[in-house]
Order: C-alpha cells, then structure tokens, then sequence
C-alpha cells in the first residue's frame, strides 16, 4: 500500500476558497510526487460538489474524502449527511470519531461504531480515529470484519492542533497495540504533523492525517514533496 497522506481542513475554507485551494494546488503539485502516494482531501461536505469538478477538470491523483458521516442510514434524521446523501460523489475514506466530534458533538465510541458500519455500506473506507484511553472500548463495539476493513488513525489528543506532535517511540508501541487488537489493519498517525516530521512517522506507520499543516496549498505541497 502507497502512504496515505490525508488532508483534513475541519470547518475552515468557504466553497470558494476551497475551489481555490484545489486549483493551486492540482497546478503545482508534480505527477511524480502523487504517484508515489495516496493523498486524499476531505474539504467541508458543501464544497464537495465543486471540488470534485475542479478535480475532473484538472485530472490529477488525488481523492476526496469526507469528515464524518451519519450513523444512520438515509431517513428522517434531519440535519444529517448519509451515504445516501452523497451517492454519486467520488468519495474514498470516511473520517469517524474524530477527537473533536467526541469534544464537541458529544460523540460515543458507540456512534462511531455505527458509522464505520455505514460508511462500509456506501462504499466509503472508513478510517477510525482513536487515542489510547478508549481505544480498546471502541474496537470492541465494532463487529470483527468491518474493523478488519477500516483504516485506524492514532491521534494524540494531547497532539491536535497544538504542534506538540507525539514521540515517534510511543506512536509505534500504539501501531503494534493496534495490530495486536484489531489485526493486521493499515494504521496512519494524526497530530501536528508537518513537512519536517513526517518522514519519522511514515517510518513506522501507513501514512498520516493532516491538519493545520494542510490548510495552505503550497505547505501542504511542500509536505508531500519532503516525503522520501
Ligand atoms: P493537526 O490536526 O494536524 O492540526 O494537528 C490533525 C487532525 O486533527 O487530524
């Protein structure tokens, strides 16, 4: 499997500046760099639609991913955003239980559960975010074969959005943890990651989930150009 490098622009960017986003950074960044990768953006789902024409038009090898989805299907659930909903979309990883929606949305590990099975029934890999103190927890409430087919993603609380990224030593005693619990599943690291540290976790991990450092097209070019 190529690296995974996916950027995650949370709730920043209007469609517009997103759009602007994409066609810099499409125009620039070199074939060469792509192909040696898997890198994948997961922009607000409103700037969707529109990021995916620039894509096309531009034709590069890049996916579009989402943040979240719903834990239900399509339904009266109002104010949610199915894979029904984005039928039609070109849509590869699926963000779940991100810190932040567990912080902030009130999130349990028993919801994310329930979108790792919904995100499989759409065709979506899922890429299932856990820290340590509830990482057993979770593993536990999701059926054997639909944890086999996610994608886990370690992310530090204490290393999100703070630049405190963790000690490489302990992200890779968590990857073998995960690899003891959950089997021989891809596993990428989330917290802090830049162009100047991410070599030393693609040492020891799948790929990485990235942040503050993917907001600005051309760093989060340059990121992907330090990769070696
Ligand atoms: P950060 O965010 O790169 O800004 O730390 C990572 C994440 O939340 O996935």
């Amino acid at each position: 499997m190529s690296k995974l490098i996916l950027a995650n622009f949370k709730s920043n960017k209007s469609i517009i500046d997103t759009n602007l986003w994409f066609e810099k950074f499409l125009k620039n960044i070199d074939d060469s760099v792509l192909s040696k990768l898997d890198v994948s953006v997961a922009p607000s789902f409103v700037a969707l639609v529109s990021a995916e024409k620039v894509l096309e038009k531009i034709g590069k090898n890049v996916s579009l991913s989402i943040q979240n989805i719903s834990s239900f299907p399509a339904g009266s659930y109002t104010g949610a955003i199915s894979g029904q909903n984005l039928s039609g979309l070109k849509i590869k990883y699926a963000v779940v239980g991100h810190s932040e929606r567990r912080k902030y949305f009130g999130e349990k590990s028993s919801d994310v559960a329930l979108k790792v099975t919904q995100s499989l029934q759409n065709g979506i890999m899922p890429i299932l975010c856990v820290d340590t103190e509830y990482l057993e927890e979770q593993f536990g409430l999701i059926d054997k074969k639909e944890l086999e087919k996610c994608i886990v993603a370690y992310e530090p609380i204490s290393a999100i959005g703070t630049g405190k990224n963790a000690d490489v030593g302990k992200v890779k005693g968590v990857v073998e943890k995960v690899k003891r619990l959950a089997g021989n599943v891809p596993i990428i690291y989330g917290g802090s990651v830049d162009e100047f540290n991410i070599n030393e976790y693609l040492m020891v991990t799948d790929g990485a989930l990235v942040g503050t450092a993917s907001l600005d097209a051309d760093q989060f070019q340059r990121l992907l150009e330090a990769v070696s």
